[in-house]
């Protein structure tokens, strides 16, 4: 039995609902055939939408999506996304597959799918192959509200009212694909490209600069250096790799070693978030600036026999456990991490849907996106739990982690056990709540299965959240607490909610 002790009187930071957001490329069939299908596609869609995606997104309340880049974004020009369809450029999408892109979907496409799905637009803007002026007409276009040559445009283009746009980042990997930049050079070239970046009207952009890859400190220290007061936050991206990029494993065919390696280097997530904040600490102490990890999720092997420019991969329990993970990191630095777009939305990289043709189906990982929707906006609120390491060989884990959150007088905890083979019992405290709880306002689900488990579209709900049977209320003990006890079932996440 181990233990799980919760303070419901502690109160920490508000988890930014933001944590839980998507981030969507043009990159293989993410856009196109995924969430886009066009309006004379026999797929049920509102205005080319992929209806099953959209209520999909509703359903775990995406908060907030990114678009439309990726590395595609500073090869994007978004005045060929405007206008009559049929009179829009065709190019080539030579990072992502050497395709023919022939932007149907543009500027107006990616507002409306925002608004069927109910989230708030983040558009990265394009910093290594465009100008200052195109960034700054862009702002202008979607947000102008007066009398301007590209207010003037939109409405030509038929839309009369701005958009609200909070979230634009200046670039994006500008140390790599976005222009192969010295942090020194591009903290200049934000510093200019910002200034252009205009609040019309009640409209005020929150203006994010392109961070690190991974571990690269450096491009922290030197881009926060020379460009912290022209920043509202700065982004990161991290990947898990359970191998190498010349071979980074199969997304299904793969043993508990390969498991536990990926679970390992998911956890690095810990140490990034802590040393890059460490870094922006030196320029920021009132902590003003927000890290934003907008691409975040694992990458493997493309599925046999697909483009290798696509990136598509298949989903597990594996990822479902890195993700859990992953969430409790960033639940843990609420007070800081202000958003996360996990890589990507539909049929690219860790995905939480997938598509093929009128098909589409939901992936564990989408499962915890639902399982830890109560924590958005919600009071993280303390935890303490006891955790041995599971793994194999070298690859090392805890056995358990958890989150722990208050909002509108309901306590949800999300609990995970990493191990592939054994069960977890639980024995959990909740300090604070002097009573014992009525079973009926106790309330447990759970994804679990074997590490490998997965939907595919011959069998989409093998995997699927089902109820946690047998949480046992225990009535108050001797510190005066309510206790609960429950068994956690081998490679799952789960979540509990307690009316107080
Ligand atoms: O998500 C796939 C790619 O990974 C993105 O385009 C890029 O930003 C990153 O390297």
């Amino acid at each position: 039995m181990k233990k799980l002790v919760i303070n419901t009187s502690d109160a920490k930071s508000v988890i930014n609902k933001n944590i839980y957001g998507h981030f969507s490329e043009h990159l293989g069939r993410c856009i196109y055939g995924g969430l886009y299908v066009g309006e004379g596609s026999d797929i049920p869609n509102k205005a080319g939408m992929r209806a099953a995606a959209v209520d999909a997104l509703r359903h775990i309340r995406a908060p907030v999506l990114r678009w439309p880049g990726g590395c595609f974004a500073d090869e994007y020009h978004w005045m060929d996304g405007i206008g009559p369809a049929g009179a829009r450029k065709r190019m080539v999408n030579t990072h992502w597959g050497g395709v023919t892109e022939d932007n149907s979907f543009g500027t107006h496409e990616f507002m409306e799918l925002c608004e069927q799905i109910g989230c708030e637009p983040y558009v990265n803007g394009n910093l290594g192959s465009g100008t200052v002026r195109e960034m700054s007409e862009w702002v202008e276009y979607m947000t102008g509200d007066g009398l301007s040559p590209m207010s003037e445009l939109r409405k030509q283009n038929g839309r009369a009212d701005p958009w609200k746009l909070k979230y634009f980042c200046v670039g994006n990997e500008n140390w790599g694909c976005g222009g192969n930049m010295r942090p020194e050079f591009y903290a200049d070239q934000y510093r200019r490209y910002q200034t252009y970046l205009r609040s019309y009207g009640g409209n005020k952009i929150y203006k994010i600069a392109c961070g690190a890859n991974s571990f690269d400190y450096d491009w922290t220290d030197k881009v926060m250096a020379n460009a912290t007061r022209y920043m509202d936050a700065i982004s990161l991206h991290y990947y898990t790799v359970p191998f190498d990029w010349r071979d980074k494993g199969s997304a299904t065919d793969f043993g508990e070693d390969a498991y536990y390696m990926t679970l390992q280097k998911g956890l690095r997530m810990e140490e990034l978030i802590s040393r890059h904040l460490g870094v922006m600490d030196k320029y920021d102490q009132e902590h003003r600036v927000g890290v934003i990890v907008d691409e975040w999720g694992a990458w493997y092997n493309v599925e046999p026999g697909t483009n290798p420019g696509f990136l598509y991969q298949q989903n597990t329990m594996r990822d479902a456990v890195l993700a859990a993970l992953t969430f409790d990191i960033f639940n843990a630095h609420a007070d800081r991490v202000v958003m996360a777009n996990i890589a990507q939305t539909v049929n690219v990289l860790q995905s939480v849907i997938l598509t093929e043709g009128d098909k589409t189906i939901l992936t564990p990982t989408y499962h915890v996106f639902d399982l830890y929707k109560e924590h958005q906006d919600a009071t993280a609120v303390s935890h303490w739990i006891e955790s041995d390491e599971v793994g194999a060989g070298d690859a090392k884990v805890p056995r358990l982690s958890a989150t722990a959150s208050i909002k509108g007088g309901t306590l949800t905890a999300t609990i995970t056990n990493t191990s592939a083979t054994e069960n977890a019992s639980i024995d959990c405290e909740l300090i604070g709540v002097g009573k014992a709880l009525p079973p009926e306002n106790i309330c447990g689900k759970v994804l679990m299965g074997a590490i490998n488990a997965m939907n595919d579209f011959d069998s989409p709900d093998k995997v699927t959240i089902k109820s946690l049977e047998g949480i046992e209320a225990t009535s108050v003990g001797a510190g005066n607490c309510a206790n609960i006890r429950f068994t956690l079932p081998a490679c799952s996440v789960a979540a509990i909610s307690l009316k107080l």
